[in-house]
Order: structure tokens, then sequence, then C-alpha cells
């Protein structure tokens, strides 16, 4: 069951669990000092006992106080509330929903004014509430035994500024509920997830006002995808094109509105075809959809907070797999766009079903720019770790958008070089180009291929291999998939495009 989170007023709870805050040195606002009294002394003396400062995400808890009907109260550190930044506040919400991840029934989280100059209280309550739903989240669809039981029915931030919170969490709940959605859809295994099944999931945005179409092998055929089909052919999982439309921003009297495209690869799982992966961590590669993951969160949090923002979102399904059908080293593909490409490797798939993705996409709808998002290579990962995905962009103006976004939403990007030595290096003598470079900069020259199929239009890579699945623990995660690229598109759109 989903959290129900809600907010109300500042007031002291009778029962149940009640969260407050304390700051640096230890110091309670005014309603945790009244709730001291109350206990006589007994929150400030615990507080002495354990020299606790008020750091962020320290903590303890007093079970059972005296004098009240109180379950318990926890004490969390938040710092120096009044220099909290929206990202802040929301690790402080997960912080908070972890804390009481064991208590049963209500739980009032009370945030009492910050005194904080850049964010407004009702905002730090409603990112606070947004970090609580997303810590909530749980992979556990295929669990019969030991899921997790019990946890808080009900949390509620009290805060002077509910009606601003509600106000704002309207919005941000839709933005954390794609990225939940990206989460579900990179968590799901590859024998449920095929690109069939995943098409149908993209399908139910219909009900939010999206407009998808399939795409079937034999429309993408006539198309002349020969690039994305190639990479399905060992599979007997039919490969499929998602377009999902969300238009948002009716078009004005006389003047065009170009779109906005996001791109994602969708390879539903990845064996490395007849150049087949390694056993040991293989399964990993049922998050190979990452990308599609993320552009499908974001076109249902696109939808359901009503930007006003035309959006296209594309997927290409495929799942690359090696049998008697399969594509062989050497074979020679051509591209919806004309270009011929000799297929060295068939563990560089993703670029092949990116190539038809992205020039079906600036084909047919002539968009301002596009975004595409995979989990593209390995190398990024030896190049940036986890905490940044890998940013390739032909457009400077985009890439600094996504940079300073990234950097306030917690979701980073980290730009990475493009020339045309790196494009070079995917030249061959059979063909058009090759669809792997060699040893070095591997990263790079799979962006370069990319951008032979951009046809100029403003477009930005993310390469998304470290930061999609696998993801560390923090605050506001606790599950392998991370949802990343929803949030950081969806406030792009909302900053620079609607
Ligand atoms: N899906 C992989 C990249 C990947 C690796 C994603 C690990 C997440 C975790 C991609 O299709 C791939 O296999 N890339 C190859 C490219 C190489 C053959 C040029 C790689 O990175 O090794
Ligand atoms: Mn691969
Ligand atoms: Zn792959």
């Amino acid at each position: 069951m989903p959290l129900t989170i809600n907010f109300a007023s500042d007031k002291l709870p009778e029962k149940g669990t009640l969260i407050i805050t304390a700051t640096d040195g230890g110091k309670l606002g005014a309603l945790g000092k009244e709730l001291d009294k109350k206990t006589g002394g007994a929150i400030g003396k615990a507080i002495k006992i354990k020299k606790f400062e008020g750091k962020p995400a320290s903590m303890f808890a007093l079970l059972a106080p005296a004098k009240t009907d109180l379950d318990r109260i926890v004490v969390l550190g938040v710092g120096d509330g009044g220099k909290l930044s929206a990202l802040d506040a929301e690790k402080m919400g997960g912080t908070a929903l972890g804390a009481v991840e064991k208590a049963d029934g209500a739980v009032t989280f009370l945030l009492e004014p910050m005194g904080n100059e850049n964010v407004a209280d009702g905002e730090i309550a409603a990112r606070a509430a947004t970090g609580a739903l997303l810590r909530d989240y749980k992979f556990e669809t295929y669990k019969t035994k030991n899921k997790t039981k019990g946890g808080p029915s009900k949390f509620t931030i009290a805060t002077k500024a509910s009606a601003a919170a509600k106000k704002s969490f309207a919005e941000l709940k839709a933005v954390a509920e794609g990225t939940i959605l990206a989460r579900d859809l990179v968590n799901e295994p590859s024998n449920i997830l095929t690109p069939p099944e995943f098409a149908k999931r993209a399908k139910a945005l219909t009900k939010l006002g999206v407009k998808v179409e399939v795409l079937s092998e034999a429309q993408m055929k006539k198309l002349g995808m020969g690039s994305l089909l190639g990479v399905g052919q060992g599979s007997v999982q039919p490969s499929q094109m998602v377009i999902m439309q969300w238009n948002g921003a009716p078009q004005a009297k006389g003047k065009s509105k170009k779109p906005v495209a996001f791109i994602g690869k969708g390879v539903c799982f990845d064996t490395g075809g007849i150049s087949i992966k390694p056993s040991a961590g293989m399964e990993d590669m049922k998050g190979d959809m990452g990308g599609a993951a993320a552009v499908t969160g974001l076109m249902h949090a696109l939808a359901s907070r009503k930007a006003k923002v035309n959006a296209i979102g594309v997927l290409g399904l495929v799942e690359n797999m090696p049998d008697g059908n399969a594509q062989r080293p050497g074979d020679i593909v051509t591209s919806m766009s004309g270009q011929t490409i000799e297929v060295l490797n068939t563990d560089a798939e993703g670029r092949l079903v990116l190539a038809d993705a992205l020039w079906y996409t600036q084909k047919r709808f002539k968009p301002q720019f596009m975004i595409d998002l995979a989990t593209l290579t390995g190398a990024i990962m030896i190049a940036l770790g986890q905490d940044y995905a890998g940013m390739f962009a032909s457009d400077d103006k985009l890439a600094e958008q996504l940079d300073s976004i990234g950097k306030a939403e917690g979701e980073q990007v980290w730009r990475m070089p493009m020339n045309d030595n790196f494009d070079k290096m995917i030249n061959t003598p059979n063909a058009d180009m090759k669809n792997i470079g060699g040893r070095y900069a591997g990263s790079s020259t799979a962006a370069q291929f990319l951008k032979r199929f951009t046809n100029d239009v403003p477009w930005v890579h993310l390469d998304i291999a470290g930061t999609a699945m696998g993801s560390p623990k923090s605050s506001t995660s606790r599950t392998w998939a991370s949802g990343y690229g929803v949030r950081l598109l969806d406030r792009l759109v909302k900053a620079h495009y609607e």
C-alpha cells in the first residue's frame, strides 16, 4: 500500500508517533519546547545526555514518553534550518520516514517555521512529503512471503503553511509518481516486461490524456528501420516502437509551437546477442530499458500535472537475444535515415535502436530539441560512477539548463566531450559507419554515433548506465532502480519550456 501523506495545521498530536526537528546546537522550536515541558523536560534532558547537536539526519527516539499518550517522540536533526535547500528538505522528509519505518499507526511530522529566506515553509513541507513518498517505495510485487509489514498508516506533516504545502505537493507528487513508475518498470524482470508488455504499460497513459501509438515490426519494416529491427531479430519477442504525445499547450493561432521530444532506449533484456555477455551480473541487464522507463515516467508526470507543453516521448523496445535468427558480427544493416551500419559487436545494440528512434522522431515531429536517455555504455560508469549521468550535447544552451537543474534537483549530469576525431573512429571501409569505436573513449564514440542520426536538431544524449540502476541506497531511495531522469526532465520542461 502506498503511503498516504497529508498536511495539517501545526498542532501537537495526542497520539501515535511524533517527529519533531532540532536545529544546530540541538535547538527545539516553540512547539518542541512546549512538548518538552509536557514531558517534564525529558526531551531537553535527552538532548543533553546524548550531546545531541541537531546535525542533519542525526536523531534519537523517546519511547512511550511519560505524561503524554504518544507512542514515541523522534527528535530529528536538520542542521541550519535557515539554510536548507529544497533538496535538503526532501532528504529530511525521506530520513523522517525512515526513522519511523517500524512505527505502526499514525505519524505526525511537525515542521515548525524555519526562518528560511530561500525556501518558503510551505515548499519545505511539500518537499519533505515528496522525500517521504520516494523513500516509502518498495518493489515487492513478487514476494509472497516476508513482505514488509506494519509501518505508518498515515503520515501527516503538521505545518503553519499547510495550504501552501498542499498546493505545491499536488505538482511534486505527480513528478514523484512518474519517478515511481520508472522505478517499477526498471525493477520488473524481463520475463514479465517484454517489449509488448512495456508497450501495454505505456498505453495505460491514455487515461491521463496522452495519445499513445504502437508500431509493429511490419510497420517499422515499412519505414525502413533496419537498424532497430536487426537488434530484435534474435528474440521471440516482437520489437515495438511506442510514440506518446502530450499536447498540453494548444497551438496559438498562426504560431507554430514545435514540441519537445524525449527518446528512450528500451532494451528489455540485453544478453549482448551473439557477442554474448559474461554470465556474472547479466541479470542487471533487465534494467537496460531504463531510458525508456524514464521517458514513460516523464510523460506520466507531465500529463498528470497537466504541463503546458507539447511533448513527445518515443521508446525503442527490443530484446537483444542470441538465437538462430540473431544478427551476426559483420552484418550490415540499413537504418531509416538511409545510412548503413556495419554491426561489429552485437552488444553495442542500444545505439542501433536509438539510431532509428532519433531519426523517426526528428522526421515526423520536427521538434525544438531531442533528449535521449539510454543505459548505453559500461564506460560511462567507469568514468563517472553512479552520481552523474554522462551528458553529450550538440546544443550548449540545453546542456547548461540541464546542468543547473540537475544540481538543484539531485539528478546530476556531467558534460562529456564530442569532437570530429571521435566521430572518425566509427568510420569503416565496409559501410557508412560501424557500431563500435575502439578501446578508447567508448561513451564518446557511442554519442558520436547517435549524433549522426539527429539531422542537426538540437540534441542531448544522457548516458544513464550508472545512474538508473544498481543505485546506492539514499535517504529518498531504497531500491535498485532510482527512476533517474524523470525529475530532471520534468523540471527542465517546467523551468524553460512551458
Ligand atoms: N547495456 C549495455 C551497457 C551497460 C553496461 C548498461 C552495464 C548498464 C550496465 C550496452 O548495451 C553495452 O553492452 N555496451 C557495451 C558497448 C561495447 C560493446 C562497445 C559496453 O559498454 O561494454
Ligand atoms: Mn549491449
Ligand atoms: Zn544494452
